[in-house]
């Protein structure tokens, strides 16, 4: 596995493996790396002959007030874990790179990143898309995979690949969750055990939700009102939002469409933001 640390590196590098009619998957994390993001890479790496993984944490995509500096960094054993799964190539610029001094150009989607969790987080997606936007030129990948996990993100990203013409596939892998249903996350680590116990209840209600959903419920209010009800009685859960959607434009579900709906949830657990979603 080769590690690249410039945009221009990594472009003369991307550039030659196209002109050589290689297909290039890429894989964009902030590190961290848990079995989630290593299933993003297995997927990568059935599908394409050269697998680029990024380590980037995204300042533009963090608000003020959030986990920018906290947030967990070990590129050692990172490269370790992307060069057992079958990265070829690890892509880890530094802040300087991607956002050097003169930095002003950004690229938004201004409906789908809209709700949920755009509503909360203003500029968050701003953040995101522009990132993708950049690693797209800089890696050429034929197509990137993504988590259903972070759903709306998905979502978003497919939008801005459509609307500005990039000619990137976009490939949405299963969301990986721990033995008990809690979905993997690098923020997972910040939760004690009181908290995880209790998280445990996010994963539970979506769950029972879609059992509902077998059973013939086709209620929003119905399943929002369930939910709702199964998390407050978790004394450190306080609900940011729990809402049923269309899974590609995030606007409010009616009423349930199997196969299309798709029920999102953030919470506090404490002062830990969690998010899980599951489509019916
Ligand atoms: P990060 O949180 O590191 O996640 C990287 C990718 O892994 C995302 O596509 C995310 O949806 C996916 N992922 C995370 N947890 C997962 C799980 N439990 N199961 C399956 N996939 C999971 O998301 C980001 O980074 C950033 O916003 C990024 C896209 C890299 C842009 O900076």
């Amino acid at each position: 596995m080769q590690k690249i640390t410039t945009v221009s590196e990594m472009q003369a590098l991307a550039g030659s493996l196209r002109a050589q009619g290689k297909t290039i998957g890429l894989v964009p994390t902030m590190g961290a790396l848990h079995d989630g993001h290593l299933s993003l890479i297995k997927l990568a790496a059935q599908k394409a002959d050269v697998v680029v993984v990024s380590v980037f944490v995204n300042p533009a995509q963090f608000g003020p007030s959030e986990d920018f500096n906290k947030y967990p960094r070990d590129l050692e054993r990172d490269a370790g874990l992307c060069e057992k799964t079958g990265a070829h190539i690890l892509f880890a610029p530094t802040n300087e790179e991607m956002y050097p001094k003169s930095y002003s150009t950004y690229v938004t989607e201004e409906r789908v990143a809209k709700p949920l969790e755009g509503a909360s987080r203003p500029t968050h997606f701003r953040g995101v898309t522009t990132v993708i936007a950049k690693l797209f030129n800089v890696t050429r990948p034929t197509f990137a995979v993504f988590g259903q996990k972070d759903a709306q993100q998905a979502a978003v990203i497919m939008k801005m690949t459509a609307d500005m013409n990039f000619q990137v596939g976009i490939v949405v892998a299963p969301t990986v969750r721990e033995e008990g249903g809690l979905a993997m996350s690098s923020r997972n680590r910040y939760l004690t055990n009181t908290q995880r116990a209790e998280s445990l209840a996010i994963s539970g209600a979506l769950a029972h939700a879609k059992g509902m959903v077998a059973n013939g419920e086709r209620r929003v209010d119905r399943l929002v009102a369930e939910v709702t009800h199964l998390l407050g009685e978790k004394r450190r859960i306080r609900i940011i939002y729990v809402s049923i959607v269309d899974s590609r434009t995030m606007e409010p579900a009616r009423e349930v469409i199997p196969g299309e709906s798709l029920m999102v949830i953030a919470v506090w657990v404490d002062e830990v933001r969690l998010i899980d979603n599951m489509i019916f």
